[in-house]
């Protein structure tokens, strides 16, 4: 079978596990990395050499976006470029795979979405949270029922992070975008994206020990669902903590708390039971399960299948980012959809 000609733009840290994943994909490979720094051309050699494959490495993204022989691009630079690298590869006819954030305003967001729906790309945006066989085995647990039906749901990522670009506005973007915005795409998921936001607060503060940060590191989000279901996510890139990402979801026949479940289903039992799987502990992006995400999109482009994670279906989960980032600013619930 033919395989999918990929290219990597962006050889930096996250990149390497993309670059691992493609090479352990039997159906893609690796055609050509294209970087946007002067170092970058050593570090996608560094890669070549550290994982024992060949490609084409290239200063000229653009130009690259021509070669016939690349079906998918992955977009592995910082927050700032995946807009217009994303819609540059869309509009030149090839399967996405953009890092998160997908994009750093509700404009960007609907250009991306048209762009997808006029060339009929498949797409597919990072929200790699997903994909941890704990993770993954409760989102299948709370969607058969296993907890009810769910009126609570609230995820966190608490998290110092650290470098320059991460910080600032125009690169990093805000603390939803940096790290928050996998917490607003679990309680999305875990409380079923069928069901819609109809509006949203959020408070946000400045950083207190990082003075670094050009925009607030911590923020709290409420979210208000038509059923009258009530998500909340808070997120705090300054934390003096070791990595947390914390979730909990409320049903009327029981509760999911991290990768513990207390069911109906499991009567006799006082405590919350423990899943034996792995659930996202570490911020280390070598221990994240890039492999299933990458071999899910790979199947869905394959199979001519949506991705669960297309942009057009992630950009639901940015336009609460937007909706909150507005309340914050502006002291006032939010209601959604967005009209600008
Ligand atoms: N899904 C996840 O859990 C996860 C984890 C880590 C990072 N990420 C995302 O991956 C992306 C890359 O993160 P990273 O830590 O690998 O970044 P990085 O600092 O290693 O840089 C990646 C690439 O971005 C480009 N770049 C870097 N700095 C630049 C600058 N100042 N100007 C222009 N281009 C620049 C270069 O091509 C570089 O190789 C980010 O968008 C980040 O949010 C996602």
């Amino acid at each position: 079978m033919k395989k999918l000609g990929v290219m990597i733009v962006g050889p930096g840290w996250v990149a390497g596990q993309h670059i691992l994943s493609f090479l352990g994909n039997d159906e893609s490979e690796i055609r050509v990395i294209a970087g946007v720094l002067p170092e970058d051309e050593a570090r996608a050699r560094g890669y070549m050499e550290q994982y024992g494959f060949q490609c084409d490495f290239t200063d000229d993204y653009e130009s690259a976006l021509e070669r016939v022989d690349v079906d998918v691009v992955a977009v592995c630079t910082i927050n700032h470029l995946h807009f217009s690298q994303s819609l540059s590869a869309i509009e030149a006819g090839k399967h996405v795979l953009v890092e998160k954030p997908l994009c750093f305003d509700m404009k960007e967001a609907r250009v991306l979405v048209d762009a997808c729906l006029k060339q009929g790309v498949k797409t597919h945006v990072g929200h790699v949270v997903r994909f941890y066989p704990a993770i993954t085995g409760l989102h299948n647990f709370v969607r058969r029922g296993g907890i009810g039906e769910i009126y609570y749901c609230e995820s966190d990522y608490w998290h110092e992070i650290i470098g320059a670009w991460k910080v600032r506005n125009e690169t990093g973007g805000s603390a939803l975008l940096m790290g928050g915005c996998h917490a607003i795409d679990m309680v999305r998921w875990i409380l079923g994206e069928e069901n819609q936001i109809s509006e949203v607060f959020a408070y946000s503060t400045p950083a207190r020990r990082r003075l670094d940060f050009e925009y607030d590191p911590t923020i709290s989000v409420t979210m208000k669902y038509e059923n009258g279901a009530i998500g909340r996510v808070s997120t705090s890139l300054e934390s003096n903590m070791p990595y947390v990402f914390h979730l909990q979801a409320n049903g009327t026949k029981g509760t999911i708390r991290n990768n513990g479940i207390s069911s109906e289903w499991f009567p006799g039992t006082n405590a919350f039971m423990e899943i034996p799987a792995v659930y996202p502990d570490d911020w280390d992006v070598s221990q994240h399960p890039f492999p299933q995400e990458i071999d899910y999109f790979v199947s869905c482009i394959k199979g001519d299948v949506e991705s669960d994670l297309s942009i057009p279906k992630a950009a639901k989960t940015y336009e609460v980012i937007f909706a909150a980032e507005l309340s914050a600013r502006e002291g006032r619930p939010v209601k959604l959809p967005l009209s600008s």
